[in-house]
């Protein structure tokens, strides 16, 4: 799985491959392992909304295994 994450502000896009044991993370907790500063002070928890897509739903609600091949999101303050 190769997903792409673009951020508007820094009009900046990285191609990220997704192995096979990154599958049951959420998009947060993958982002943060690859050192993208994705915003949150909850946890995780879907309580803060500050982890939020451009596509107003929250990263630590986005599964990398329910994701399309070459998948695009972004974030508007990335
Ligand atoms: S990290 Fe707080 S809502 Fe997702």
């Amino acid at each position: 799985l190769q997903i792409k994450i673009t951020g508007l502000a820094s009009k900046k896009s990285t191609l990220f491959d997704v192995s096979s044991n990154e599958m049951n993370l959420n998009l947060l907790e993958f982002l943060r392992s690859k050192d993208m500063p994705v915003a949150s002070s909850c946890d995780g928890v879907a309580l803060c909304h500050k982890c939020v897509t451009s596509q107003k739903e929250l990263s630590c609600r986005i599964y990398l295994k329910d994701l399309n091949d070459g998948e695009e999101i972004s974030f508007d303050y990335l």
